[in-house]
């Protein structure tokens, strides 16, 4: 069956009506893989829930489509969010299909290559500010007060709708809800989303609840701090947030499902992401592997406790940052002359290793 996209697909949990246009690139129905080597190496059943195969590349998309949609049914014809990438190629896809104008606000230098290139091809009006991420969405959500223009960032409460049908997915996928979901944190809004659709689709179809493990980026972890950071760094720009905006609806989620918020380090990232796809050919961006560090990191610290079934959301596609895989991981390639013995000699040397 040709899968109509996420509006189409779950309309009777979202709040659509009949005038809300049925805008998609069929976005939603990722994938849930088995990370079979890593689960074997940690002792637990790990799956992976590959946001990064939805139409822009990240999980921006679900929330995305349901807020542009309800955009055009109020008759809007601009959207604006800030972003650190992600969101904003998505709100420039889903503009560009709608043929309406999207106005990005990003820091400048901080937003990765692809996620740039994406906002560029489908045509936003890019403002690039010498701040950060929490400094964009100030600016952003004063703009959409006084000006005809709809704010998209997940302070928008349809963004949040859209987002959570991942969780009936990843119960769909798995025959019900795993003991954890393992998370990364930004701003905030995706572990707030997920948790808000594990308990709409356990209402009504009994699928259960997990426990909610969100990781923020060790030097951006304002929940964890217990307060806002003013200069957030992490190499993982996709979640360098200081200040997150739905802050709050994230401790409910540890809170009412009896999960944790942690941070991961740099470091720890980096090894996660290396670790990934060298061990599952998974290949997510940095942020996103914030989530499988956090399995790993909780692993060892006996928090995930040996044979729990647990979701890992790999949120963004790693080819979205390929400067960081070249940069940071100095994986050496072999140059060799334009030369068959050679090549041939040195690979022989390979294959007989
Ligand atoms: N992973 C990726 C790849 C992201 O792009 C983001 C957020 C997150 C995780 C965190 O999700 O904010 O809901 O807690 N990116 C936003 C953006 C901020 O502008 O693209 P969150």
């Amino acid at each position: 069956m040709k899968w109509p996209g996420l509006i189409a697909q779950y309309r009777e949990y979202l709040p659509v009506t009949d005038e809300t246009p049925a805008l998609t690139l069929n976005e939603g129905n990722t994938p849930l893989v088995h990370l079979s080597n890593l689960s074997k190496q940690l002792g637990i059943e790990l799956h992976a829930k590959i946001e990064g195969a939805n139409p822009t590349g990240s999980f921006k998309d679900r929330g995305m489509v349901m807020a542009v949609a309800k955009a055009l049914e109020e008759g809007s014809k601009s959207i604006i969010c800030a972003s650190t990438g992600n969101t904003s190629a998505a709100a420039a896809a889903y503009a560009a299909k709608a043929g309406i104008r999207a106005i990005i606000v990003i820091p400048k230098g901080k937003v990765a290559l692809g996620k740039l290139a994406q906002a560029m091809m489908y045509g936003a009006e890019i403002v690039e500010i010498e701040g950060n991420f929490d400094d964009a969405l100030n600016m952003v959500r004063t703009i959409s007060e006084t000006s005809p223009v709809t704010l998209v960032n997940s302070v928008n409460p349809y963004r949040l709708e859209g987002q959570k049908t991942a969780a009936f997915e990843v119960c769909d996928q798995l025959g019900g809800a795993p003991d954890i979901l393992a998370i990364p944190v930004g701003n905030a809004g995706n572990i707030s989303a997920y948790w808000k659709g594990f308990k709409e689709y356990n209402e009504i179809k009994q699928t259960g609840l997990p426990k909610m493990f969100g990781f923020e980026a060790e030097g951006a972890a304002a929940i964890v701090q217990g307060k806002p950071i003013a200069e957030p760094e992490t190499v993982a720009t996709a979640i360098r947030i200081g200040n997150p905006a739905s802050w709050s609806l994230a401790e409910a989620a540890r809170d009412e499902s009896g999960g944790t918020i942690k941070s991961v380090s740099d470091p720890e990232i980096l090894e996660a992401f290396k670790l990934l796809a060298k061990t599952e050919g998974v290949f997510a961006e940095p942020a996103s592997c914030a989530s499988i560090a956090g399995v790993l990191q909780q692993v060892k610290s006996g928090a995930i406790p040996q044979g729990s079934k647990v979701v890992a959301v790999l949120t963004g596609n790693g080819l979205k940052d390929p400067q960081t895989a070249i940069s940071e991981l100095n994986i050496e390639t072999t140059v060799l002359p334009n030369d068959e013995q050679t090549v041939l000699k040195y690979i022989e040397g390979v294959v007989s290793q």
